[in-house]
């Protein structure tokens, strides 16, 4: 058992956490007229507001403190020194190579890898180009209309919520389309309007091996043989047309020249590389199809900003290393078990899935990097949607219930279009919200607005309790210029790094995936017992086998 609350610095914070309970929000704004100013950060035209916080500038120096015992920094420098940090998998964690635009080499066991990083990105570029500019065409000798990207979790997540997040950005490329889910409703649907002489696939899997993407990955090429028969007249066709419409995104040459896919038309990216640190590989080339090459290269540019600002700021100014404290506080001396993110742009949309296998696939360990049981919570749960939809849905709870959920707005100052009413009715709604959070409705101010209503005595007792709003619900907003490919990639950079600072302060893991092994050994155990006809199914625990049998006896029906 590892333990962190027998540590002075712990429990000199647990002390503190008693006094910051007796205080509120708007205590803390009422004590410090320059609170903004104190607890904000900048880092080009972004804008970290962290002063609606639960905290003190003794909290933060408490906080550093058990950063600097905690050794957070060491172990950052040794990421990038590229030693093996992932000890489970006995693998260096070298993401910051792939966005290194500083011209420093980077290493893994004395190797510089940058050279093979340079290589792989003029790959991409030469093959985006082609594809973009029409130079590469399908069999028929028609430009690519669409690309439909076959991945999973890091394999899709990261690109897709990318793409999503440039679409203004995308208005001269091809349509770019995510095929994730086993489910066959998801290929079916993407393919339903797709012509096969103008569509391109890419098979993305670091190991290639994920048996969803596998399957996913044969019904496309199936659909795309069967769509273009008429155009094949031998074996040799169905090489070169395989070869023109089918490229992949991997580690593993051997699987993906066994998948029949050539080595020339295969994206490399390196086991230094975790699936959900990927999408600034070669996995991100659905990114670089989509808006284009140059952008791509200026995303990697945002977050190299990141990169170095997390390596060379001191811990007081650092800012992944302030939210990853800040999660800290909230998950072990508050009682938090969720965070919700909160975009107030609807480019974002896919923001809130990217982050939960960011930080959930993480930080969601119970033994520590030796090995042993913890005692303290880890990794939070992640959710969120953006706003202001999520305000006539799942608010209720921020504002009025039992919970405390830290939560993350974002925003930007500029957007993409020139529809002025509707951006103030978003910057609107989201300022309120966190000011709502915070500083809440006392009982005098509630009860003082519902009797100007001219309400009776007894209507405003009953009513009362329902209008209090207990405020101090903390939150960070994330405020930018506009959401160019440059402050994406900051914005991402940054969320990587505090999730790895909090990792480190917990010692833990934040880069193997252990987890979601057993799944996957007992699907391929319950697979076999799927086919029609099958006998009743007697081996499970008794719950598994009722399913079993339920399903089957429907699936033997015509
Ligand atoms: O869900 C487990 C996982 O291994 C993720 O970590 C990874 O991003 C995903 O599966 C896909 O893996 P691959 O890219 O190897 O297909």
């Amino acid at each position: 058992m590892t333990t962190l609350r027998g540590l002075d610095i712990w429990q000199r914070l647990e002390t503190h956490r008693d006094d910051i309970q007796r205080t509120d929000l708007r205590g803390l704004f009422r004590q410090d007229a320059e609170r903004f100013e104190h607890f904000s950060g900048r880092l080009g035209d972004l804008l970290i507001d962290y002063s609606k916080h639960l905290i003190t500038k003794e909290t933060l120096r408490l906080l550093r403190e058990l950063a600097r015992q905690r050794q957070v920094e060491a172990l950052r420098d040794r990421m990038l020194a590229g030693d093996r940090v992932n000890v489970t998998e006995n693998r260096a964690v070298l993401h910051v190579a792939l966005r290194n635009r500083s011209g420093r080499s980077m290493s893994v066991d004395g190797r510089d890898v940058m050279p093979e990083v340079a290589i792989a990105l003029e790959h991409m570029r030469q093959f985006s180009e082609a594809i973009r500019t029409g130079a590469a065409t399908g069999f028929s000798g028609l430009r690519m209309t669409d690309v439909v990207n076959i991945g999973i979790g890091g394999s899709d997540l990261g690109p897709a919520m990318v793409t999503e997040a440039l679409r203004p950005y995308a208005q001269e490329g091809p349509r770019v389309h995510f095929v994730s889910n086993v489910d066959g409703a998801h290929l079916t649907e993407t393919l339903r309007d797709l012509n096969a002489a103008t569509t391109l696939f890419i098979i993305a899997s670091k190991t290639f091996t994920t048996e969803e993407t596998m399957i996913n990955a044969r019904s496309a090429r199936e659909w795309f043989l069967s769509a273009s028969k008429d155009s094949l007249h031998g074996a040799a066709d169905t090489t070169t047309h395989i070869a023109r419409h089918f490229v992949a995104v991997s580690t593993n040459e051997r699987e993906v020249r066994q998948f029949g896919i050539d080595a020339a038309n295969m994206f490399v990216f390196w086991d230094w590389v975790g699936g959900r640190y990927s999408l600034w590989s070669s996995i991100g080339l659905p990114i670089a199809l989509a808006v284009g090459f140059e952008r791509f290269v200026q995303l990697l540019e945002g977050a190299h900003r990141m990169d170095e600002h997390f390596r060379t700021a001191p811990i007081e100014d650092n800012l992944p290393v302030t939210l990853g404290l800040l999660g800290v506080w909230y998950g072990d001396f508050l009682g938090a078990d969720s965070h919700a993110v909160l975009p107030y742009v609807q480019y974002l949309e896919r923001l809130p899935a990217f982050l939960q296998q960011l930080d959930m696939e993480s930080n969601g360990k119970r033994v520590d990097r030796e090995g042993h049981r913890v005692d303290y919570p880890t990794g939070p749960i992640v959710w969120g949607a953006p706003g202001t939809n999520g305000q006539h849905a799942f608010y209720q709870l921020l504002h009025q219930g039992t919970r405390l959920v830290p939560c993350d707005f974002l925003v930007g100052a500029q957007p993409h279009h020139a529809m002025a009413e509707h951006h103030e009715s978003l910057l609107a709604n989201c300022f309120a919200q966190s000011a709502a959070l915070a500083f809440g409705k006392t009982e005098a101010e509630a009860r003082a607005e519902l009797e100007s209503q001219g309400l009776a005595a007894d209507a405003v007792a009953r009513l009362l309790p329902h209008k209090v709003f207990p405020g101090s619900r903390p939150s960070t907003t994330i405020a930018y210029r506009h959401l160019d490919p440059t402050t994406l990639g900051t914005l991402l950079a940054l969320y990587e790094h505090k999730v790895f600072v909090m990792g480190a302060l917990w010692n833990i893991n934040s880069f193997d995936q252990w987890g979601v092994e057993l799944g996957k050994q007992l699907a391929r155990r319950i697979r076999p017992q799927l086919e029609r006809g099958a006998a009743p199914v007697t081996s499970h625990d008794g719950s598994t086998n009722g399913l079993l049998n339920f399903v089957n006896a429907f699936r033997a029906l015509p």
